[in-house]
């Protein structure tokens, strides 16, 4: 086998709440997170001698032009962490990524094609990893990888790193929409240690919800501590849509991450259809999708 495809689905937060500060300037973090249908198509190809690459190349071929093409990509990086840890130090390959989700938009696409790569590596080398020693792997790659490595509903903690699986959130359809804003996450992060956060999200609240399936439960507690720490031009900007969404039927609505996409959770296909189509009409990034367990 020289090819493989794999699919790389964004998250989204139910919950994101910073408890404090580590030691190494990374924050403690608490986030139930949910993988969704919305994705990147990860293409990985053994390069052979004679194909014009020297050994220990990864070149990534994109459709969006703007985003890196050498180790400085995130699936990069993560394929030259798989090799070394594999001991494969001479392998040559070529990442084609079809991106689908929003770049730098609070919802992991990096990360996820990055978790893609590790786990399409470990087929296309048939290396045997278990998903703890990928997940192990990605952690050198970023905070979010390790959970995209596992996906589905899980809660993170520590750095990003601490998993546990969830009870799947129950079927729903999510809307998730991207103001025309871009978001640093550094600055976020540094920002949130000089603010005084009005509110936290009922962690234990939403894993109870969870485990009695009770979607309606799950969306009253979806909360993120970074809706606080916008600048306030741009809180105007998340509580707009937050209003569209609801106001469109949403049981609930939250930013994901550091955004500034935010995204409404419904029950009902037609209403979460009918919505979608109404904020595309201003927000070119809207996108209709459903949990992915
Ligand atoms: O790990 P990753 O490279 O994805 O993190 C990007 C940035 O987000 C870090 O440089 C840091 O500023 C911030 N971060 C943090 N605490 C975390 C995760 C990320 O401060 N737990």
């Amino acid at each position: 086998m020289n090819e493989l495809v794999v699919q790389a689905p964004a998250k989204l937060n139910l919950t994101l709440d910073v408890l404090g500060r580590q030691p190494n300037g990374y924050h403690e973090l608490k986030m139930v997170m949910q993988s969704v249908t919305l994705a990147d198509t990860v293409t990985l190809r053994r390069l052979e001698a004679g194909e014009g690459a020297a050994s220990n190349t990864v070149q990534v071929r994109t459709n969006l032009t703007y985003l890196p093409s050498d180790g400085n990509n995130l699936a990069a990086k993560a394929a030259h962490a798989f090799f070394a840890y594999a001991g494969l130090e001479g392998a040559a390959l070529e990442i084609q990524l079809k991106k689908r989700i929003p770049v730098c938009a609070g919802t992991a696409g990096g990360s996820s094609d990055a978790a893609a790569v590790l786990r399409g590596l470990n087929e296309l080398y048939r290396t045997g990893f278990s998903r703890e020693m990928l997940a192990k792997i990605g952690e050198q790659v970023g905070s979010d990888v390790p959970y995209c490595v596992l996906g589905g509903t899980a809660l993170a903690e520590g750095r990003g790193e601490k998993l546990t699986p969830l009870y799947p959130l129950p079927d729903c359809w999510l809307v998730l929409c991207k103001p025309g804003f871009a978001v640093s996450t550094p600055e976020l992060f540094h920002a949130i240690d000089n603010v005084r956060l009005r509110r936290h999200p009922d962690t234990d609240g939403m894993l109870a919800a969870l485990e009695a399936g009770n979607l309606r439960e799950v969306a009253l507690r979806m909360y993120n501590v970074f809706e606080d720490v916008l600048p306030t031009g741009r809180q105007g900007v998340i509580q707009e849509i937050k209003g569209a969404l609801l106001d469109g039927g949403a049981l609930g609505a939250c930013m994901s991450g550091t955004g500034p996409t935010v995204f409404g959770l419904f029950a009902d296909r037609e209403q979460a259809e009918a919505t979608a189509r109404r904020l595309k009409e201003t927000y070119r990034d809207t996108f209709l999708t459903q949990n992915l367990q």
